[in-house]
């Protein structure tokens, strides 16, 4: 009918520390959603899967060195080059539950003491997350989820830094979710918030851009 095919999907956006959870909630919340016949796809940046993205992968594996800003920079591309597809899939009526986005860019190189405002402008005219759900923890506990990997940014002092710099990326539309609850307990929480943004959707709420 018309008004279902006039209908958009959600950009729905998981953000936090490393080791907070994010992957297993994007996939147990992309599989309910899946389930209850709804049109949705699970996404995440960085995209390792194109030129772009194996710079990026590469860097963040120690195997190549990059100048701050060239690898922030890098991320961001990284996201422009989806950004077309992305618009496309919304308009079609697909959600798409992507495992970080701009936030972890501007938090992440704000981290290293880039300026905030310089992290920010390459951002500029991506499309608008429908949702930011933050997956709460210290850094201290997500330290002892079985430790770290190897990659770059999986250290404690610089964790504790990206915490802060998240914190003052935050606003009162992000919804914050304690990530040190059950999975089960954080996955009733996350659907609540993601069904009636979905719903916001559908009724024509406008897609927007980043950064205003
Ligand atoms: P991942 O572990 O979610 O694949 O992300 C890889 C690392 O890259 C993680 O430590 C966060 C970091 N990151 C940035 O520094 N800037 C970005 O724009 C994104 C998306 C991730």
């Amino acid at each position: 009918n018309k008004e279902s095919r006039s209908s958009r999907g959600a950009l729905i956006v998981l953000e936090g520390l490393d080791r907070c959870g994010k992957t297993t909630q994007s996939g147990r919340l992309y599989k309910y959603l899946e389930e209850q016949g709804h049109s949705v796809e699970s996404w995440r940046f960085p995209d390792r899967n194109t030129g772009v993205g194996q710079m990026i992968s590469s860097y963040l594996a120690n195997k190549s060195q990059l100048d701050d800003h060239a690898i922030h920079l890098l991320f961001s591309a990284n996201r422009w080059e989806k950004r077309s597809l992305m618009e496309e899939k919304l308009k079609s009526g697909t959600t798409l539950i992507v495992d970080r986005y701009s936030y972890s860019g501007v938090a992440f190189s704000s981290a290293k003491g880039l300026d905030i405002g310089w992290c920010t402008a390459p951002e500029i005219g991506l499309l608008a997350p429908d949702l930011v759900v933050y997956l709460d923890i210290s850094h201290e506990k997500a330290a002892e989820r079985g430790g770290y990997g190897d990659e770059r940014y999986e250290q404690l002092e610089f964790q504790k830094k990206v915490a802060g710099s998240y914190l003052a990326l935050r606003d009162s539309s992000w919804k914050v979710i304690d990530a040190t609850l059950s999975i089960e307990d954080i996955e009733k929480k996350l659907r609540e918030v993601v069904l009636d943004c979905m719903m916001t959707c559908h009724k024509g709420k406008p897609l927007s851009q980043l950064w205003l």
